[in-house]
């Protein structure tokens, strides 16, 4: 496995794959590997002759108020796990690889970032976009890898690659989980023990809906109160958001939309937690 910190070794080996015809797929994240990114890994190669891997706490994304420089990081490990989940190169830049100076432009997602964690975390998206914009650029994936956990990431990622014709396949990985529920996640690790063991009601919240909706309960407002009493009966942690929406629209639920999300963020007191559940409706 090659372990690329410039951009010029990452594109050294992309060019000579391309040479060779081998496909290419593309796994981005931000590192402190856990399950759920060697998931998408593994899936990306069953899927491709190559796959990359990157690794860069994004500055960009995260608000002045977020965990930008208590991210957790642990690099050895991350190229280790990924190696043995099959990557065959991990590109993990320095910021300043990145970002060189002033910007010369900038991108704006202007579609489904009024609701869910665009609207708390204004600017998150369009941070993630100018990132994916460059590694899709310098990596020029045939098919690149996003957890569903992450479900508004995937429709706002599909939604750019659709708006400026990226050549390549975004290719959605359920979520994987921990044995009593909890959605996996690099921020599990700021949890105190009580936090940890309240966490789970998260996806227990979510799942009381659902069985609403599947038993025909389609009013939007009634089931995200149903997620909020359920989280403030059975956690400590401050509601940040509970939004039921259609997917991957992310607009009111109408009597048209096919495939709903029931989706939360929950706040304790170190780490901020989300997770969903997108269902599919028996019209
Ligand atoms: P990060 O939070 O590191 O996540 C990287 C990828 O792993 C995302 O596609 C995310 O949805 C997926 N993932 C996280 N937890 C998962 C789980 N439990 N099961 C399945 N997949 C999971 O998302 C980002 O980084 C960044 O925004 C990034 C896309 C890298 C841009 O900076």
């Amino acid at each position: 496995m090659i372990k690329a910190e410039k951009i010029a070794e990452l594109t050294a080996a992309i060019r000579k794959w391309k040479e060779e015809g081998k496909s290419i797929g593309f796994v981005p994240t931000m590192g402190f590997l856990h399950e759920g990114h060697l998931s998408l890994i593994k899936k990306a190669k069953s899927e491709n002759d190559a796959v990359v891997v990157s690794i860069f706490v994004n500055p960009l994304q995260f608000g002045p108020n977020e965990d930008f420089e208590a991210y957790p990081r642990s690099m050895e490990r991350d190229l280790a796990v990924s190696e043995d989940a099959g990557a065959d190169l991990v590109f993990a830049p320095d910021a300043g690889e990145m970002y060189k100076g002033k910007p010369a432009a900038a991108i704006t997602v202007t579609n489904r970032v009024d609701v869910l964690c665009g609207k708390s975390r204004p600017g998150h998206f369009d941070g993630v976009a100018a990132v994916l914009t460059k590694l899709f650029h310098l990596t020029q994936p045939d098919r690149a890898y996003f957890g569903m956990k992450d479900a508004q990431q995937v429709a706002v990622v599909k939604g750019l690659v659709d708006e400026f014709y990226f050549p390549l396949e975004i290719v959605p990985v359920e979520t994987v989980r921990e044995s009593d529920g909890l959605a996996k996640s690099s921020r599990n690790v700021y949890l105190t023990e009580q936090e940890r063991a309240e966490a789970p009601h998260l996806q227990k919240a979510l799942q009381k809906a659902a069985e609403m909706a599947e038993a025909g309960e389609w009013d939007a407002a009634k089931l995200e109160n149903q997620i909020k009493d359920y989280l403030n009966t059975h956690t400590t942690a401050e509601i940040d958001y509970a939004e039921v929406l259609s997917y991957p629209e992310l607009a009111p639920p109408a009597e048209e939309s096919k495939e709903i999300i029931l989706a939360a963020a929950i706040k304790f007191s170190k780490a901020r937690l989300i997770d969903n559940i997108t269902l599919k409706l028996k019209l």
